[in-house]
């Protein structure tokens, strides 16, 4: 449905987007994971038309981004980071504005905006004045302003930004349900968000991809064996130290909690250090309590993969 292929946009003396391909199939719903700065606007903004690439090809539904933007916008319903909102306007009022301005035909517009408004569940506020709105209310204006055309493609800009853990919940809900019936791209800088909802996930840093997998497997390509946390009862200092010297351990933390310590044991990927941490304890006098290699949450996956770069140059 979206596809884009070595894309780079370039403002002055930096790139935003440096050199990306990927694809959105039908019926995705494929997240766009980064920092701040990463890029996310940037691409979402070109492949809505509202801005040229400086190099690359991207085509939407079949259309190509930069020579059909007519028929991309057709098939597209965009919700921008911030939603040009007009808060004197009525919601509904609002709706058929923007309804008119995507040339929704006048015959179909009354059904469309009743659907738009019914599937973002904004039937009760539909009569009130935007300015008046909740912020998550008024996201799902938004919302709703990216569907009144029934577009088959949804591209979301962070769109639970700035809202409450329960509208979060709700907006959430709300994408999941237009995700049975549209392909959607969405950008997040939220881990979670990711995880509940997309099928796929490219992650994105100083617009490069840096990875690109379903969220179970960026976990699990990077948790293996090299997290082990661990409890023991001794001499924390002593063991720490112990620990630290056996052969591909990278980093032990731990904390010291009278008699019993916890370490948490980094080691080189791929290797499996539980059997010289133990025998390693136990010639320390220390007691295992308890030892568990810790699955690696998407959480880190992300915070690695974005600060490899610098580390590796630090
Ligand atoms: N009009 C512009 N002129 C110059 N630089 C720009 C412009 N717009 C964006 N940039 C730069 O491009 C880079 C990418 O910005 P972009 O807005 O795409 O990031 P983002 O991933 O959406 O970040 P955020 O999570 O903060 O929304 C940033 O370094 C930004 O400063
Ligand atoms: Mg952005």
């Amino acid at each position: 449905m979206i596809k884009v292929e070595h894309l780079a946009k370039r403002y002055a003396e930096a790139y935003a987007v440096n050199d990306i391909s990927f694809e959105v199939k039908e019926g995705e719903i494929l997240g766009l994971l980064g920092p701040n700065g990463a890029g996310k606007t940037t691409t979402m903004r070109i492949l809505t038309c509202y801005m040229p690439a400086t190099s690359g090809t991207a085509t939407v539904a079949g259309f190509d981004v930069f020579k059909n933007s007519v028929d991309v916008r057709k098939n597209i319903g965009y919700l921008p980071e911030n939603v040009p909102l007009y808060p004197e306007m009525r919601v509904k009022e609002y709706l058929s504005f923007r309804a008119k301005l995507k040339r929704v035909p006048h015959r179909e517009r009354k059904t469309k905006i009743a659907d738009a408004v019914d599937r973002c569940r904004i039937v009760d506020v539909q009569n009130q004045i935007i300015g008046t709105l909740s912020k998550g209310y008024r996201q799902r204006v938004g919302l709703a302003d990216a569907l009144v055309h029934d577009p088959k493609i949804l591209i979301l800009d962070e769109p639970t930004i700035g809202l409450d853990p329960n509208q979060i919940r709700q907006v959430r809900q709300l994408i999941k349900e237009l995700g049975e019936k549209h392909t959607i791209l969405l950008s997040t800088h939220i881990l979670p968000e990711v995880e509940m909802l997309c099928g796929r996930v490219i992650i994105i840093n100083k617009g490069k991809i840096v990875a690109m997998d379903t969220p179970a497997n960026l976990e699990s390509q990077l948790k293996a064996d090299n997290h082990i946390a661990l409890e023991v009862r001794g001499n924390g200092e002593k063991i720490k130290n112990a620990l630290s010297g056996i052969k591909g351990v990278r980093r032990v933390t731990w904390r010291d909690k009278g008699e019993i310590a916890n370490f948490a044991v980094e080691s080189e990927k791929g290797t499996d250090v539980r059997e010289e941490i133990f025998s390693s304890v136990v010639k320390n006098n220390g007691i295992i309590r308890e030892m568990t290699l810790a699955p690696i949450t998407l959480e880190e996956v992300f915070h690695q993969i974005t600060t490899q770069e610098q580390e590796v140059t630090a």
